[in-house]
């Protein structure tokens, strides 16, 4: 008798505490389905797909500017569409947190794909959605993975500031333990870091996050931090500050492996990247990507899959903001 009462309590105790460890890393995400608006509006996906595309034929970066998007999101509080929030005197969102001032961009793209879908299914697709599909896609038409993308986020009311300043998107000088741990902190692995970071196979980074690593650091090939010396001046200030270099040297929009044998010359433009390629554990992981295409894209759609499950709001949390902008009652 006495067994068994301790039996069943111990039961019961190991129920709660999965249930409570579910809630608490906001891991479930059992609502996303790839289906969510087959009923409710059903031209989501081409409707994104002709934007985007006459937007990135218009301008390549834009595809890697809109990737980086859904990463900022997701990161910050789950994928919630609070990155696209703009300030208002009274609010102050993330746009201008350290990782986002003066360097995330993309937004008209995303407001137009927005205003064309609330055309056609008002009131019924999230921004959140909106990043996770534009990030999909905007992969696809620069030739990297396809895969199907989950969906049912809804919108944040709010966002913020502190958690986007506070280091979980990790800066461009983080160690190697740096990046895994920050990571690891949103339940990805070592290898979906390394994975996901072959997203700087395409886009451009500002002289001011990479000027250290070209003029101080010893693990870069001399030739390339001469080249990249040219255009990024030593002393901090405008303009030079904000003049851009690819992140992939070859194929800046192409998404390839270029990047992971881009690491192996030594060639990373920022020291973070070079970190995944510098004598430590990740190296063999970088090398098998610099060889393999095929891995690093499954690696990468496995990553970016679960990157889309943080933390979403569902259900009747939040809202379906109709300006991925503002929230609803901004103006009640
Ligand atoms: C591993 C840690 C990461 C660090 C330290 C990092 C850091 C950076 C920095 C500093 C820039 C340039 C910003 C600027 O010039 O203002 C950048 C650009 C970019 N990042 Fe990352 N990033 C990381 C991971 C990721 C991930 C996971 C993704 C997406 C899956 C991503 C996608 C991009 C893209 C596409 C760009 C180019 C954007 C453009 O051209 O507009 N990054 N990243
Ligand atoms: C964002 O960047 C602008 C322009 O460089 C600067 O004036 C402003 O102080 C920055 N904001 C924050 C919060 O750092
Ligand atoms: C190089 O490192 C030194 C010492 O940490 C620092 O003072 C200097 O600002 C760095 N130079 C650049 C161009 O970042």
């Amino acid at each position: 008798m006495a067994a068994s009462i301790s039996h069943s309590a111990s039961s019961f105790l190991f129920i709660v505490s999965f249930a409570v460890l579910v809630i608490f890393t906001g891991s479930s995400s059992a609502q996303l389905s790839k289906n969510f608006y087959s009923k409710s509006c059903p031209q989501v996906f081409s409707t994104v797909q002709s934007v985007l595309h006459s937007a990135i034929s218009k301008q390549p970066r834009q595809g890697a500017s809109l990737l980086r998007l859904h990463f900022h999101d997701c990161f910050v509080n789950g994928c919630d569409g609070s990155v696209l929030l703009d300030d208002t005197p009274t609010f102050t969102g993330e746009k201008t947190a350290a990782p986002n001032n003066g360097s995330i961009r993309g937004f008209e793209v995303v407001d137009e794909i927005k205003s064309e879908i609330e055309k056609e299914c008002p009131g019924v697709v999230s921004c959140a959605d909106i990043l996770a599909i534009v990030a999909r896609d905007s992969v696809k038409i620069l030739g990297g993975p396809k895969w199907d993308v989950k969906l049912g986020r809804r919108d944040s009311k709010t966002a913020s500031f502190s958690a986007a300043n506070s280091g979980v998107i990790p800066p461009p000088l983080s160690t190697l333990s740096n990046l895994i741990n920050r990571f690891q902190a949103k339940g990805l692995s070592t290898k979906d870091m390394v994975a996901l970071s072959g997203a700087h196979t395409i886009g451009q980074a500002r002289c001011t996050v990479f000027r250290d690593r070209i003029y101080n650091d010893t693990n870069i090939d001399s030739s390339f931090a001469k080249t990249r010396q040219n255009t990024c001046p030593r002393t901090t200030g405008l303009p030079g500050d904000n003049r851009i270099s690819p992140l992939d040297l070859k194929t800046p929009t192409g998404f390839d492996n270029y990047y992971y044998k881009d690491l192996i010359n030594q060639k990373g433009l920022l020291r973070s990247d070079q970190q995944l390629f510098n004598g430590g554990s990740t190296d063999s992981l970088v090398k098998k990507y610099s060889e393999d295409t095929e891995t690093f894209y499954s690696d990468f759609v496995e990553a970016i899959i679960k990157m889309g499950d943080l933390q979403p709001l569902t259900g009747s949390s939040g809202e379906i903001r109709k300006n991925c902008r503002m929230v609803n009652n901004q103006w009640r």
